[in-house]
């Protein structure tokens, strides 16, 4: 495929076939990703899949975890503090949960989630709906597999940034095997169920999760979120002082 059809056909799949991925696939998908590059070359990501009998109990144990917070946003506070100090099931991420968004970046949000209710029947004003639509990240919108992205604490904003660019080149492979992908964030709110599975390097931070799989001829995988114009992204040269035109001649 050509490189525009790849990066065309990269669009976030939020409902996924029952068809499972070949290892081969998954294998090929994982060493095109490594050919990214990365700050002097540290790598400095890893990488958890899950499938199978590991992918059905993490299924289970966030989605648990997801309905249990949903429930206590609505509980009164010595209810949510008892939680926090005591229930075991509170977001347990290496970061915070992002609540409150700068309100430029907010109206986007804002736009992409209406597109998406959209696109999936669910009406603005029912949170309910939009709470089931939440919680089918949590069962990874039925992929067959689920891929956690871990950055090493070490580099800081670097190691984020390069795990970043290995995500999209793996999203792009997976694109280019004719696979669908979705990263979420969400799938980073509890560290937890994932070292109940896999061995993970304390300096390792969770940063995202991957859905992997087909793509389901479902609507909600035909939204396409609008983009910015390449003249919203550029920025505008300073505007010339005075004092500047003094000091060039
Ligand atoms: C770092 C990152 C985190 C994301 N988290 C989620 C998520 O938790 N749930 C979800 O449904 N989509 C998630 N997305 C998908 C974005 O909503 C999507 O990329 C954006 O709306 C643009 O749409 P497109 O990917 O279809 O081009 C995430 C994307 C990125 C890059």
């Amino acid at each position: 495929m050509d490189f525009n059809e790849v990066n065309r056909r990269r669009r976030s799949i939020r409902a996924f076939s029952g068809r499972p991925v070949a290892p081969a696939a998954l294998r090929r998908i994982l060493a095109a990703a490594l050919e990214s590059p990365s700050w002097s070359n540290t790598q400095p990501y890893r990488v958890a899949v899950a499938e199978g009998e590991v992918l059905e109990q993490l299924r289970g144990e966030l989605q648990k975890k997801f309905w249990h917070v949903n429930v206590l946003q609505r509980a009164p506070w010595w209810r949510r503090l008892y939680a926090w100090l005591f229930d075991g099931e509170m977001p347990d991420g290496d970061f915070r949960p992002l609540l409150k968004y700068p309100a430029e970046l907010q109206r986007r949000r804002s736009q992409t989630g209406l597109g998406l209710y959209r696109a999936l029947g669910i009406a603005r004003s029912d949170y309910e709906a939009r709470d089931r639509q939440m919680a089918r990240n949590f069962c990874f919108f039925d992929a067959p597999l689920a891929l956690f992205v871990f950055a090493h604490r070490g580099l800081g904003v670097y190691s984020a940034l390069d795990a970043g660019i290995f995500l999209q080149t793996l999203m792009l492979a997976a694109a280019d095997e004719g696979l669908g992908s979705c990263a979420q964030g969400a799938l980073a709110m509890w560290r937890s169920p994932l070292e109940k599975h896999f061995t993970v390097p304390a300096d390792y931070q969770l940063l995202c999760g991957l859905s992997l799989g087909y793509a389901a001829e479902q609507a909600v995988n035909q939204y396409r979120p609008q983009r910015c114009s390449v003249e919203e992204i550029l920025l505008q040269p300073a505007a010339e002082t005075p004092l500047q035109a003094a000091d060039i001649s």
